[in-house]
């Protein structure tokens, strides 16, 4: 890579929690980075925390609702027509439910599919052209613990679409491989975000009696992982599922 030659990479739902910390570590690292926000007033938000990124054409920002595919295929078209490469995927757009089996109706397991697993499918998929062409690519999916183990309170279709995200990490990983692409998922449980802020403080602490490490994770130790998967150095692993949960899953 020429010296002068910034990376480019798209996070999804990179307003806050794991998103945000990982499009922030982006930006710290140099990289050119589009902020994919579902909501307006988020948007601009964040836009007002990179102020002086926006300044120097750093930082893009697209609203964006991540089960619109057409959407999706506008997203990815913007940011090539404006910075001409993608290089850095990650989907990390979710929303989780902890509805029981039994009140899971048809319109809350297609959002959920929707927004979770069908928008990995399709923003990866849109990106892929314009990665094989530069021989050069890094796609990571925000999975889940609840994917791999069964979920402790999420619901059926949020374990589902996680569960689907990694088959689909591994099928995109094979066939991509002989491109320079790489496709992994990454399955945290317990991290910190805003909303575990609001707990009641005995759920937390709770919660933190079954970790093994005592503690919540922090989004940064999240992006940290994120940073190395997307970089050079990152790049004999595909396929690859990575466990970041304080050890509540050991195999
Ligand atoms: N925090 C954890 O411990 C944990 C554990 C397992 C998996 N995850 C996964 O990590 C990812 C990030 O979660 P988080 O913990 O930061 O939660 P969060 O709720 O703070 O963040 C989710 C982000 O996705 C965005 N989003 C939701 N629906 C969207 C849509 N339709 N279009 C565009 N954006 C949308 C939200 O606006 C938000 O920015 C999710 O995929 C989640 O399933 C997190």
């Amino acid at each position: 890579m020429q010296m002068n030659e910034q990376r480019v990479a798209i996070v999804t739902g990179a307003n806050k929690g794991l998103g945000l910390a990982v499009a922030e570590n982006f930006v710290n690292e140099g990289k050119k980075v589009v902020f994919v926000i579902r909501n307006k007033a988020n948007l601009e938000e964040t836009k007002q925390r990179f102020q002086k990124e926006v300044n120097e054409n750093r930082v893009m920002f697209i609203q964006l609702d991540v089960s619109d595919t057409k959407g999706i295929k506008h997203a990815v078209d913007q940011v090539l027509t404006e910075w001409g490469r993608i290089d850095i995927l990650v989907n990390n757009a979710g929303i989780r439910y902890e509805t029981p089996i039994e009140e899971i109706n048809e319109e809350e397991w297609d959002q959920v599919i929707d927004v979770n697993l069908k928008s990995t499918f399709f923003f990866s998929q849109a990106v892929v052209p314009a990665m094989k062409e530069r021989g050069w690519g890094r796609i990571i999916n925000m999975s889940s613990f609840g994917g791999q183990a069964g979920p402790l309170t999420s619901g059926a279709h949020y374990s589902a679409s996680k569960a689907g995200q990694i088959a689909l990490s591994k099928t995109f990983a094979r066939s991509l491989a002989q491109y320079g692409i790489t496709v992994n998922a990454v399955t945290p449980a317990s991290v910190r975000t805003p909303e575990m802020d609001k707990m009641d403080p005995a759920k937390i602490a709770q919660m933190v009696e079954s970790i093994p490490l005592k503690r919540v994770g922090e989004p940064k130790e999240v992006a940290d992982l994120v940073s190395y998967l997307a970089s050079d150095s990152g790049g004999f692993t595909t396929g690859a599922t990575f466990d970041i949960n304080g050890g509540r899953l050991m195999r």
